[in-house]
């Protein structure tokens, strides 16, 4: 069953109903400030950091879900009122639509001949959100409306927002000033900032203070101001300041009119935070609120928004007879991919904005996603994951994005994070062709005293593996691998203890498969790095490790039909046909097809059969099977989940596109497409009642088959390294268009369905089009014709900046 539709012109998502089978968010700005926004209006906002500068207030955990967000409640003079996001007053609304877009969400509703229309967005460069409410009196009588505005702030620091109430229910304080509410908590000690919410019309009258708006005793449906008619003009001390305007508004029959509300964040200099004595200064809010006081206003920034898009998905085009997979890969999944690239893993409606920090390999693996987006960007992102990087090529597992420190509760151990980062820096140099970024200097640890050369940082995380072996010559797999929950050294019996980082046994035994596909497969990208800048004889020291390695997983990694995931602390098999269960995983099975082992000598054909023959559903290929029934002290997490979710065998997307990469290895296209729209999401619209998260983005998990509950159900949309993967898939390998050192290889796998294609990818200044006649028979042997001549091989060479080549491909 459906919710909505996509509307591929405007880039849009429609929700045709308020009730969808769980809220469907969007995310609004794309630079310091940031929201989440639902189909309902729902969510909040924070600055830069959600945990330490949130400014609106939101209820993880409520009943109803989705409690908090902006809210008009539009009263007649008879009385009667509503919300036009439909909650939370839910009074029935004669029509309901609500339309995420790029970086904005428009909803609307209409009641009682009276249409309310509701444009959020985030302009850029802005440190504000704009809601500009537009009215419409749709019947045949002249109409009265009172309009009451509601947002509730949060006092900054979400964790300390939600727990320390004996302090805080002290604390509150706002301004009043003409039409504008200032919320300036903690303002007279140590903050130099503070947040308000304006609207560019008189005041019949408002409210800061929460139980003087709704009741002590209310909900937010039923708003004690609202139903009565009139604000009360309260001024919070202390408890929980909101900000509420009310304004009239007359409409004449077929007449609109727009009110434009800044929901604000500023600083000011120390030295200039009061006006006088107790009052704060004023100036840049003003300033800001200047700049969004008209619907012109508001329109020019909306262009700019929609230029900003434009440009960043000009970059990958596809036209295909498919929609379904044109969406995905034109607006949909490049679109997520941003998303993660501003929020990694902080807010979502799954994570709380207050727990995780910035994930060591989450962030590596984010920037494959977006690189080709916003190159100079990754650039950044890239010194600042490099700089928490140790010395002896090990990585804090996490860093936090304000102080860009590694976060020391998690500490490092995690012995796939390292490698991550060559494959962040290989991607990202053969998107822009920078070389000179591996000759920055960059700390260790953040210690400016203590730096080397980017180049020198992979070689260091190359080496932490080739220093850290067991007794099979393969990765110790230290307190995890990819897979945070196998957990080899860990033995936790303690509740509540992390089950990562205590009680983590020295053992030089447990060993990972799985990175040592990863060793293979990313390895030789640090060999050609040294081989371009000169270094041969590393790169050829580099390449016997790769070697060493490889006939490793042959000789002690091959479980006679798949490849082996582990060993644990004792020396013994996981994921073997001898383990009663976990049999097979996923991860392994990917990695080393990705890194070619096997493929000559038919063990990595073996293993995708195998995988398709174990693990492969009709929604998503399983992480292992069969899984764990009860808890393994010596595997970990991984077995503390009731089977069938998370990574006790739910579907866990991220790694499903590694698969579906194997596959096109193998020449396999029909089965890696199969694999690929099993999961994304824009296939699944029609099942989204079952799906329950959003049609237009991936989500991290989804319930595999032996799950009690119902196989197919998604949970933890939109921050996922699921975006960036099947990104990757589709775009470099299915579609096979993707950036090599010297040149662009067009090299498509994706089977016969998709019949013949359109790629237009703009690469270091100039404009690749590539139509493919796709028969989907010689995906080997890709037979191109570049601006009119036949060329041997499958790379196009770099052009000239401004220059448009023309590509056609056979295959
Ligand atoms: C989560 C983590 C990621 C990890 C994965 C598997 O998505 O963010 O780092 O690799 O789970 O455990
Ligand atoms: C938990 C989650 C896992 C996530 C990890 C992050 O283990 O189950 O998915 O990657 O936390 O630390």
């Amino acid at each position: 069953m459906r919710f909505g539709q996509f509307d591929d012109k405007r880039k849009e998502y429609l929700i045709t109903t308020p009730t969808t089978p769980y809220p469907w968010i969007n995310y609004l700005g794309s630079e310091r400030f940031f929201s989440l926004i639902s189909q309902q209006g729902g969510g909040y906002c924070f600055y830069r950091d959600a945990r330490l500068r949130r400014i609106t207030r939101y209820r993880y955990h409520n009943v109803p879900t989705d409690a908090g967000g902006r809210y008009f409640y539009i009263r007649d003079e008879n009385g009667d009122y509503f919300t036009p996001t439909y909650g939370p007053v839910k009074r029935k609304l004669d029509r309901f639509e609500c339309r995420h877009g790029l970086g904005y969400t428009k909803v609307s509703g209409k009641r009682a001949d009276i249409s309310a229309e509701c444009l959020y967005l985030v302009p850029l460069g802005t440190n504000a959100e704009i809601h500009q409410l537009t009215l419409t009196n749709e019947g045949p009588r002249p109409r009265k409306l009172r309009v009451f505005s509601f947002i509730e702030f949060c006092l900054w620091n979400a964790m300390d927002d939600f727990t320390n109430f004996q302090r805080n229910f002290n604390t509150g304080e706002v301004e009043v000033e003409g039409s504008t509410i200032y919320h300036k908590t903690e303002y007279r000690e140590r903050r130099d900032h503070y947040a308000f919410y304006h609207v560019n019309s008189k005041l019949a009258g408002f409210d800061t203070d929460r139980e003087t708006f709704f009741g002590l005793y209310n909900g937010m449906h039923e708003p004690e101001v609202v139903e009565q008619g009139a604000s009360r003009n309260s001024v919070a001390h202390g408890w929980a300041p909101i900000a509420s305007h009310s304004v009239d508004v007359s409409l004449a029959p077929g007449e609109s009119k727009s009110l434009v509300f800044v929901l604000g964040y500023v600083e000011n200099p120390v030295a200039e935070k009061w006006e006088r004595p107790g009052v704060i200064n004023k100036r840049p809010a003003k300033q800001l609120i200047e700049k969004y006081s008209t619907p012109a206003q508001v329109e020019a920034a909306m262009q700019e928004l929609r230029d900003y898009w434009d440009d960043l998905l000009s970059r990958y085009v596809l036209e295909s007879k498919d929609e379904r997979l044109n969406r995905m890969v034109n607006v949909w999944n490049p679109y997520q991919c941003m998303v993660t690239f501003n929020m990694s893993r902080s807010a979502s409606y799954f994570e709380t904005g207050i727990g995780r920090g910035m994930g060591f390999r989450d962030s590596n693996q984010d920037l494959l996603g977006f690189v080709h987006q916003v190159p100079e960007r990754a650039r950044e992102r890239i010194i600042d994951i490099a700089s928490t990087q140790f010395a002896d090529g090990s990585a804090y597992h996490q860093y936090q994005p304000l102080t860009k420190r590694g976060n020391n509760d998690v500490g490092s151990g995690f012995n796939d994070d390292p490698l991550w980062l060559i494959l962040g820096v290989a991607a990202y140099v053969k998107e822009t062709g920078d070389y000179a970024i591996l000759d920055e200097q960059v700390p260790f640890d953040n210690d400016e005293k203590n730096t080397a050369t980017l180049l020198e940082h992979l070689k260091r995380s190359f080496d932490h593996v080739v220093n850290n072996l067991g007794p099979h010559g393969l990765p110790l797999i230290g307190r995890a691998d990819w897979n945070d929950c196998l957990n080899l050294n860990c033995f936790s019996e303690t509740p509540d203890e992390p089950y990562q980082t205590t009680g983590n046994r020295v053992g030089r035994t447990a060993e990972s498969i799985f990175i040592a596909g990863m060793f293979v497969g990313i390895g030789p990208e640090y060999a050609t790095l040294c081989e371009r800048k000169g270094m041969a004889e590393e790169a050829r020291r580099a390449r016997s490790e790769i070697d060493k390695m490889r006939s490793a997983v042959l000789t002690d990694g091959w479980d006679g039909s798949w490849f082996l995931r582990a060993y644990d602390y004792f020396g013994n098999k996981v994921g073997s046909k001898e383990c009663a269960e976990g049999q097979i995983f996923i991860e392994p099975q990917g990695y080393c097809v990705m890194a070619r082992i096997g493929v000559e000598t038919g063990e990595a054909k073996n293993a995708l059969d195998s995988v398709g023959e174990r693990l492969a559903t009709p929604y998503g290929i399983v992480l292992q099977n069969p899984p764990y029934q009860t808890y393994h002290l010596e595997l970990g997490e991984i077995s503390s989940y009731p089977p069938g979710y998370k990574e006790n065998a739910g579907i866990f997307c991220h790694n499903n596109p590694w698969i579906m990469i194997g596959e096109t290895i193998l020449g396999r296209g029909d089965r890696a497409f199969d694999y690929y729209k099993r999961i994304a999401p824009s296939y699944l619209e029609d099942i989204s009642d079952l799906h329950r998260t959003e049609p237009y983005v991936y989500s991290q998990m989804v319930a595999g088959k032996d799950a009690s509950g119902q196989p197919g159900e998604a949970k933890n949309s939109w921050l996922t390294g699921t975006a960036a993967w099947n990104f990757v898939a589709i775009s470099q390998h299915m579609l096979g268009v993707r950036p090599e050192h010297d040149g662009l290889i067009v090299s498509p796998c994706i089977g016969t369905e998709i019949g013949e294609f359109t790629v237009t990818r703009k690469w270091r200044g100039a404009t690749y089009v590539i139509k493919v006649k796709n028969t989907g028979t010689s995906w080997n042997r890709p037979r191109l014709v570049v601006d009119g001549s036949p060329i041997e091989g499958s790379l196009v060479p770099q052009a000239p900046k401004g220059a448009t080549v023309h590509v056609e491909c056979t295959v």
